[in-house]
């Protein structure tokens, strides 16, 4: 049993909702999240750069002495082969597509990602190995829309079903979160699509954590959720709050 914390990290607040999924599933376990906000978004930028971001990113949590990664950002996920950790390191992209393999009846599937992770080609290159060649869509303004606090908004329903309604009439039965700022946009998402299952990969994430803790789980006493932001901490905290995240720290740091 190790008290050391986990990892989990984003761009911004967008991995908050893959951190819901995770700490319910581990609430005696510590936490600590770090929210690269002075970089984001990550989606537009070139490889090297995100490489960059990722490695900072990674040293910063090594030195926390954390035992575990969620990389909880499909971007970051898509630019992080250049690691070589001694504790394990989760990413977003195999454990989605896991997902999306016991989800899908059709195999039509529409990816919405940031276009970063779209260029990767990881998520289509997964895919098909089941026979499944997914619509693609970058969605950029998504990210903006969470970031400013605007989902759950007129606007928000209005842009997603702008953006989406070209493909609904593909007959796609699940669509891929495939950035985690969009598991903070699923009712305007579902809104579009009714029939459709939304998969944002955080429950096989979850799975996978489990399997590869080196230690026993900590079993008694409430966890600790720790937060860190690159950017501003003034806004940081009012995006937790309004996400309702429960945390007992948010710090600011320059990397
Ligand atoms: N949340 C990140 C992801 O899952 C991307 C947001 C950004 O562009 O920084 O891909």
């Amino acid at each position: 049993m190790s008290q050391r914390p986990i990892g989990i990290f984003d761009s911004g607040i967008g991995g908050l909702s893959i951190a819901r999924t995770i700490l319910n599933k581990f609430p005696h376990e510590n936490f600590i999240y770090f929210a690269d906000t002075k970089n984001i978004p990550y989606g537009s930028k070139t490889n090297t750069e995100i490489k960059n971001y990722v490695s900072s990113v990674v040293d910063f949590l090594l030195k926390e002495n954390v035992k575990a990664i969620v990389v909880a950002c499909n971007t970051a996920s898509a630019n992080m082969n250049h690691l070589k950790l001694d504790i394990p390191l989760i990413g977003m992209i195999e454990p989605t597509c896991r997902e999306v393999v016991k989800t899908t009846k059709n195999k039509r599937v529409l990816l919405l990602a940031t276009e970063a992770t779209v260029r990767s080609k990881l998520y289509s290159n997964c895919l098909k190995k089941f026979q499944i060649t997914p619509f693609l869509f970058p969605a950029p303004e998504f990210v903006f829309l969470v970031e400013t606090l605007m989902h759950n908004t007129a606007k928000s329903y209005e842009l997603t079903k702008r953006l989406l309604t070209p493909f609904v009439t593909e007959d796609i039965d699940t669509v891929i979160l495939g950035c985690t700022h969009f598991g903070f946009l699923k009712n305007e998402i579902q809104k579009v699509f009714p029939e459709a299952l939304l998969v944002d990969g955080s429950n096989e994430v979850a799975k996978e954590l489990n399997l590869s803790l080196k230690t026993e789980p900590i079993k008694k006493g409430k966890g600790t959720f720790k937060l860190y932001t690159t950017g501003n901490d003034k806004k940081f905290i009012e995006q937790v709050k309004n996400l309702k995240i429960k945390y007992d720290q948010i710090i600011s740091v320059t990397l």
